[in-house]
């Protein structure tokens, strides 16, 4: 366990994310593919009993360095687009090269995880940009191999700049981020107007919202409010943050709560054939994507 990074792997933020959310916002049982994936051992223990360790210690992080400045320091700096030019598949194999300390064994390659997620998409049914969202919605985890620490790339997201809800994962450990001795970023709206919408709120930076930035320009709104918010728990799982969001954003978080249930449910699902499955993927790629973006 180091400073930076306190989990074996990004995936064990996903792990404890199973041990909050075992179960719900499934589609109705026999309708989806998600029915047939075999639960995961541990999804059935008490809340926090198969939590892997060092995930209260990267909260303890999470929660402590997310400040307004750093956030606003990161979008700034990642909005420029200027790390690399790469073609989306190009850039899901630079995810991979990812190296988690787990056991490799015992976990899905952070393709497979992708994969999984679309291929549970696809078998219910839904529009090819749904599909490509579950493919690409944890990408903007290249930001490890850009340096940034896990607590700055992964974990539950929540606005900053006005209070830290109570409903947020470990919210005592907000009492060290030093947002919390300023009284103006303490209250109800903080820096922000009662209803602005969320594109106005900055939340927590991570894989979300840089992935946000780079695919902005190709993919249809309700694609872009999934990818967005995906891990925004304390909104689309809770119910906090209410007095931020616009009606647009209520309509749209229907859209983000259909992709859940795929994100953290696929896991279980029989190892994907990356290679058999590729020539699918790259067309529908380039259904929407050029053949290079910027990241
Ligand atoms: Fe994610
Ligand atoms: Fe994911």
């Amino acid at each position: 366990m180091s400073e930076t990074h306190p989990l074996r792997g990004l995936d064990d933020w996903e792990q404890s994310l199973l041990d909050r959310y075992p179960a719900g916002l499934t589609p109705p049982s026999g309708q989806s593919a998600l029915d047939q994936v075999e639960k995961p051992r541990d999804s059935f223990r008490n809340l926090g009993d198969s939590s892997p360790p060092g995930v209260r210690e990267f909260y303890r992080l999470n929660h402590r360095y997310q400040t307004l400045e750093y956030v606003r320091g990161k979008r700034a700096d990642y909005g420029r687009l200027n790390r690399r030019q790469m073609g989306v598949w190009e850039a899901l194999e630079f995810l991979n090269t990812l190296v988690d300390d787990s056991d490799p064994d015992a976990d899905f390659s952070q393709i497979e995880h992708l994969l999984q997620t679309a291929e549970a998409i696809r078998a219910d049914g839904h529009p090819d940009w749904f599909i490509l969202t579950g493919l690409l919605h944890d990408l903007g985890k290249i930001l490890c191999l850009f340096g940034e620490p896990q607590w700055g790339v992964v974990g539950d997201t929540f606005p900053v700049g006005c209070r830290f809800d109570n409903r947020i994962v470990f919210h005592e450990f907000f009492a060290d981020n030093p947002d919390s001795a300023n009284p103006a970023l303490q209250t109800e709206l903080g820096i922000y107007e009662e209803g602005c919408g969320l594109d106005r709120v900055l939340l927590s930076w991570g894989h979300d919202e840089y992935l946000y930035q780079v695919v902005r320009p190709y993919l249809p709104e309700p694609a872009l409010y999934m990818i967005r918010y995906h891990s925004f728990y304390p909104g689309h799982r809770e119910g906090a943050y209410q007095r931020l969001m616009n009606d647009h954003d209520r309509e749209m978080f229907a859209w983000v709560r259909a992709f859940n249930p795929y994100d953290i449910y696929s896991k279980g699902a029989t190892r994907p054939n990356v290679t058999a499955l590729r020539p699918y993927y790259e067309e529908l790629i380039a259904r929407y994507f050029p053949p290079q973006i910027n990241f």
